[in-house]
């Protein structure tokens, strides 16, 4: 458990006031920043004390901020908290009853500060703790009482750092069964032996013992016996093995039949590895592992030849650095080494090649895992050898993150092995495919993520049950893989998923980060198996269909699962839900249903406009419209009439005595008993001549210049009339035509250019002014404000309604005579 010193950009940080934690003033502050689980990350907020967070809280991430206290109050009332993390603070006091409160605390980090001495009540109360960091704090020893006596549930457990000096019995006690166990103890001065010894069972150890493995080899063998079982694995850090001499402490856990031994940052010299090798000698050790190693001879090994290491399964060795890499010999002469281990790894060394002898001796060789080296397409080829023979165990073969360019290469190279089942050709730089390719019939699973693919092609294997291709630059899929589980296309330009039917067999399918734009239950029902999808992080239109399909998948109706996780599955578009999780957007029924909401908007409409319609009609609106209209045009043109007569100056002569309107079917009386008595006057009739002098009358039917418009006709022919004589009956108030005379004459009367005398009126027929419809306000007001003349029906009648006719359109003149 190696702990980054890398909080220093949190000091940055800590310069800048973007304080996420706001100060409340009084020095105390306060951290918001806690989800929906209730875990609270305050980790890089500058803060100088513990804030105050919600005592709710499950966990509590504390790390890289300047904390340098912990007070008996900073943590009451957190009895909830089952993880609290302080690493990287500048603790050098915590209250001895800091931690009383906190009896759920599963986990609790203290590296990286400045706590010169544990004390042991901090931990006494913690009887729930099973995990421990003490790491990289300034204390020499661990002090007495024992600090971890109340502990018994601990079952992870990392103390130590520059400073530790001193380990003694008892000091661990209390401290029974650990599944993870390290002491950082690089300048460990003195040990008691039988320290570490009473933990027991114990899982996986690491030790750093960088000083007693230079100087001061009895306590470096002292402890290592103290924690070798032959199922603990062990970790050693930061040794610097140079001789003979140096590697001595190995002897008591070689006694004790070590079979698992791990290196890490480690300096080797030849002679170092080869007395190595004979220590471990017939030690049935399965498993020896290199991790940032660096060798410092040239790989004169062989003098180990007669050691015996049949039972070592798996080397391992990873970010290796040879510092004479051109005096570095061949491994030729490590066939006692090579010749036992079913697993090889040598990851990130710098292998360019391993020669085809090389590989020869790894005759039991089942998993050969290379990635992240040199190799190219010709050194692979003499690294698998050109031959039936080599190899023939194969199973795994892992040549990822090498410059690669040929997949017909590997697929040939490959083919020969009978046993292979996974072949992981990820990050290479492969480009394109070739249409067939052979490869070995026992082939389950392929690896090409990161290269840079464009298309598929037939060269797919179809015994395939997972298939990675994710992180290349394809946009459709086309081959169908009967057997295959699992396919994996993140990472590349989908727009859409590919066809269920041609994976049959396809339970999980992950293609997050393409340009999907959408998906829906019929894409998902073409996969007949599918349970896994994780889809998210993609470029979705937050159609209406698309996120009520979304939320009820997430919700888990369907077969389909959702793995990724909700927050994953974000709107890209429309823009105003751009950003927005799709599992919490609302569509509106408008959005939702746009063809219903159109339709019935437009059908209320209508009947709104319908019904508007018969409103007007029924209130004769129009007509009203279309009066207005008329009446303006006509006084426009009356106007310009006038203005005519104005300059003409023949004002004084009107040519009729009176303009006749009546209606169309009054029309007979009017030219049969009308006319006649007006125009021709019988003499019989006539006491008077001047009364009986005949008159001259205006009718449309006659005097009407055709062309003109009706209204303008109108119009003139009451402005060339002296009087206007309206004919009343049932068919003139019908008729639309008489209420345009009607109407002007009305107004023509009330603009003022004759008398009220100007109209008179005959009632053909009896009619009341209440028969007259309620529009016709102004008949009816003429009506009640002139007299009229009613048409008698009998006979002897008639020749008074005759002379008061001719005396009401002769008013005028007899009085102006
Ligand atoms: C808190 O956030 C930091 C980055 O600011 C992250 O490294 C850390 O893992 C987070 N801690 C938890 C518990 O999620
Ligand atoms: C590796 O070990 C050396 C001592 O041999 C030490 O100085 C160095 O800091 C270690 N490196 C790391 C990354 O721990
Ligand atoms: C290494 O040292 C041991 C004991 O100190 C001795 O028995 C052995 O012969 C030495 N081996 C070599 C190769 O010097
Ligand atoms: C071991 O190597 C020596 C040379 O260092 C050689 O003479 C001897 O034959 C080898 N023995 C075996 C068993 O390979
Ligand atoms: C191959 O190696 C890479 C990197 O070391 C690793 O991520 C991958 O899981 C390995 N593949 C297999 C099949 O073990
Ligand atoms: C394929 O390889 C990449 C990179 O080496 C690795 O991250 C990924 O997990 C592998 N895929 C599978 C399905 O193992």
């Amino acid at each position: 458990m190696r702990h980054p010193t890398g909080c220093h950009f949190a000091l940055l940080l800590l310069l800048l006031p973007l304080s996420r934690g706001q100060d409340s003033g009084d020095g105390g502050s306060t951290c918001n920043r806690c989800d929906s689980r209730l875990s609270c990350n305050c980790s890089h907020g500058g803060f100088t004390r513990v804030p105050v967070v919600t005592e709710r809280a499950l966990t509590l991430d504390l790390s890289c901020n300047i904390i340098s206290v912990v007070t008996g109050d900073d943590l009451a009332g957190h009895a909830p908290l089952r993880a609290l993390d302080l690493h990287g603070n500048r603790l050098a006091a915590i209250h001895p009853s800091a931690f009383d409160s906190l009896w759920s605390l599963e986990e609790l980090d203290l590296s990286d500060n400045r706590l010169a001495a544990l004390h042991h009540q901090w931990f006494s109360k913690l009887a729930a703790l099973q995990r421990l960091n003490l790491l990289s704090n300034p204390y020499s020893r661990l002090g007495s009482p024992a600090p971890f006596q109340g502990l018994v549930r601990l079952r992870r457990l990392a103390f130590g750092g520059p400073a530790l000096e001193e380990l003694r019995r008892g000091d661990l006690s209390g401290v029974t069964q650990l599944e993870e166990f390290t002491v950082h103890a690089n300048n460990l001065a003195r040990y008691e032996s039988g320290a570490l010894a009473d933990i027991w069972p114990l899982g996986h150890v690491t030790l750093s013992l960088h000083a007693p493995f230079l100087t001061n080899l009895a306590l470096a063998s002292a402890v290592l016996a103290d924690v070798t079982y032959p199922e603990t694995p062990i970790t050693l850090e930061d040794l610097h093995l140079i001789g003979n001499w140096s590697v001595q402490p190995f002897r008591d856990s070689a006694r004790r039949r070590i079979r698992y031994l791990s290196f890490r940052n480690l300096s080797v010299s030849d002679e170092a590895t080869v007395n190595l090798l004979v220590v471990l000698n017939g030690v049935p050790l399965t498993s020896l592992s290199m991790d940032g190693v660096t060798l410092t001879g040239e790989g004169r090994w062989e003098k180990a030849n007669w050691t015996d290491h049949r039972s070592v399964d798996e080397f391992f060795i990873r970010d290796a650095v040879v510092l004479n890499v051109f005096r570095f010999v061949s491994f030729l002469q490590l066939r006692f080494l090579l010749q036992y281990p079913r697993k090889v790894s040598v990851i990130n060394s710098e292998v360019f090649v391993m020669p085809c002898p090389t590989s020869q001796l790894l005759v039991n060789l089942q998993y050969l895992d290379l990635s992240d080296n040199l190799l190219t397409d010709l050194t692979l080829v003499e690294t698998l050898c050109d031959d039936t023979e080599t190899l023939k165990e194969l199973r795994v073969l892992n040549i990822s993150g090498n410059a690669l360019k040929s997949l017909s290469t590997v697929s040939r190279l490959v083919t020969k092995f009978s046993k292979l089942t996974h072949l992981d050709i990820s990050r290479t730089v492969y480009s394109s495919m070739p249409s067939s390719c052979p490869w070995p019939s026992t082939l389950r699973y392929l690896n090409i993520s990161g290269a840079k693919l464009t298309t598929t092609t037939p060269c797919l294997p179809i015994t395939l049950e997972v298939l990675d291709l994710s992180n290349n630059n394809l946009r459709g899929f086309t081959q169908r893989l009967p057997v295959l589980r699992e396919l994996h296309l993140s990472g590349n330009k989908f727009l859409s998923l590919p066809p269920g039917q041609l994976f049959p067999s396809l339970q999980t399918l992950t293609i997050q980060l393409n340009t999907l734009n959408m998906f829906g239950h019929s894409d998902l029902q073409s996969f007949r198996r599918l349970e896994n999808l994780q889809a998210g992080q993609n470029k979705f239109v937050c159609s209406c269909d698309f996120v009520n399909f979304l939320q009820s998948t997430l919700k888990g109706d369907g077969d389909v699962q959702l793995r990724d996780g909700e927050d994953s599955y974000v709107c890209d578009s429309p823009l105003y839900l751009q950003g927005e999780p799709v599992g919490r957007v609302h569509l509106s029924v408008v959005v939702c249903h746009r063809v219903v909401f159109v339709s019935v908007s437009c059908g209320l409409a209508l009947f709104v406009g319908v019904l508007l319609g018969v409103l007007l009609w029924r209130l004769h609106v129009f007509w009203y419209l279309k009066m207005t209209w008329a009446w303006l045009k006509a006084k426009h043109s009356s106007r310009r009439r006038q203005k005519r007569r104005d300059v003409e100056g023949s004002e004084a002569l009107l040519p009729f005595d009176a303009f006749v309107s009546y209606s169309e079917r009054d029309a007979s009386w009017v030219e049969n008993f009308l006319v006649p008595e007006l125009e021709e006057p019988s003499e019989l009739d006539s006491g008077n001549p001047r009364t009986s002098r005949p008159l001259t009358l205006c009718l449309h039917k006659r005097d009407f210049l055709p062309g003109h418009w009706i209204v303008d006709n109108i119009m003139s022919a009451i402005e060339r009339s002296r009087r206007t004589v309206f004919v009343l009956s049932e068919n003139f108030v019908q008729s639309d035509w008489c209420r345009y005379e009607l109407d002007f004459s009305h107004f023509w009367l009330f603009d003022g250019q004759a008398g009220g005398e100007a109209a008179i009126l005959i009632l053909l027929e009896p009619l009341s002014k209440d028969d007259v419809p309620k529009r016709f306000c102004k008949l009816r007001k003429l009506m009640s404000s002139t007299t009229y003349l009613e048409w008698p029906q009998e006979e002897e009648r008639r020749a008074e309604f005759w002379r008061s006719l001719r005396k009401a359109l002769r008013g005028g003149d007899e009085e102006d005579d």
